[in-house]
């Protein structure tokens, strides 16, 4: 990729500010979990596998005071509550710390360290496999349609969804992407055109509501979206809209394929109905850019994803293959 969404460099995680592109690229430095944290809520770093990645960093920023770990894992763990990645690294990083019970301070800070990159390297590894898994679902020709943003900003390899649609573009398939614009914060126009733009990746911008009359003309072959959380049955939180998008899939005929590495699968969860899905302040919705659009105390629900139940869902690629959903 052109650019890089996470980095380690000299004790400090560098973050590309999500917020200001596409019109400036700027970078965020986090050199304690609380920035990490914040950077995660207000959206510096989003997509699920990328804020696994940076609380994982924002755990090993936490370690040069072994008591203060389980207290910094509560707070990046509460900083966005639906996608389990961020929870899982947390989770992954204090069971390294336990296993280093009596370590010295500079022993537990440098094992930390390590282990964030591991988690890091391995889930650029694992999209690398969900591109490869999921590349055959995807046909010469075809125009696919995806939501939010899947990609290289989403994770810390090749992204997910756009992962599949980079993997089989690099086989020689002619694709073209349509990306629904993804409101109110706009992952699809601002940062997968910015993504798809800068990777050659013919693509057409959308708004949210263009996209049943695109099935209507026969114009989408399928649909590949990331998730947030994957339950036990197979249903997907995702970004709001993703639900939409599965209904309409299924009324004209068209798969519906989701992917995802295994640490958005919670085997914990039973259905979807038991994922708990975050809220997002009204300003998200009531502004744009910072400019007022809706009248002042409008009354507004923001909730920031849905569930697609697995009946809708074709079939999901992972970093272990491809498994059929209720749909197939
Ligand atoms: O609110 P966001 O931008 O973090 O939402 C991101 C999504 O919904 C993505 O589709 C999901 O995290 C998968 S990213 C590979």
């Amino acid at each position: 990729m052109k650019f890089r969404t996470l980095e380690w460099k000299s004790g400090a995680l560098y973050l590309l500010d999500q917020r200001r592109l596409p019109n400036r690229v700027e970078t965020v430095i986090c050199r304690n979990p609380d920035q990490v944290s914040e950077a995660i809520r207000n959206l510096t770093v989003r997509g699920a596998p990328a804020i696994g990645v940076a609380a994982a960093y924002g755990m090993a920023l936490a370690a040069s005071d072994r008591s203060a770990l389980p207290d910094a894992g509560g707070v990046l763990k509460s900083s966005r509550p639906t996608a389990v990645n961020l929870a899982w690294a947390v989770d992954r990083m204090l069971t390294k710390s336990a296993e280093l019970n009596g370590a010295a301070p500079a022993d537990l800070r440098a094992a930390l360290e390590r282990e964030a990159i591991a988690i890091h390297n391995e889930d650029a590894e694992m999209c690398k496999r969900i591109g490869e898994f999921g590349a055959p679902l995807l046909a010469n020709g075809m125009s696919v349609l995806t939501h939010c943003n899947a990609g290289a900003l989403a994770t810390a390899g090749i992204g997910t969804a756009l992962g599949v649609i980079y993997t089989a573009a690099a086989q020689g398939k002619k694709l073209h992407v349509y990306a629904g614009e993804t409101r109110p914060v706009l992952q699809g126009a601002r940062l997968t055109m910015w993504e798809l733009m800068q990777e050659g990746i013919p693509a057409t911008l959308v708004t949210d509501s263009t996209v049943a009359s695109l099935f209507a003309a026969g114009k989408i072959d399928a649909v590949i979206v990331g998730a947030d959380r994957i339950a036990r049955n197979g249903d997907v939180a995702n970004k709001i809209g993703t639900y939409n998008i599965a209904v309409l899939a299924a009324h004209h005929g068209v798969p519906f394929y989701v992917a995802a590495p295994r640490s958005t699968f919670d085997d914990k969860i039973a259905t979807g109905a038991d994922i708990p899905i975050e809220e997002r302040s009204a300003t998200e919705v009531t502004e744009i850019g910072g400019q007022r659009l809706a009248p002042q105390n409008a009354v507004v629900y923001s909730p920031a994803f849905d569930v697609t139940p697995s009946q809708l869902i074709t079939a999901i690629s992972s970093d272990t293959g491809v498994e059929l959903g209720g749909r197939s």
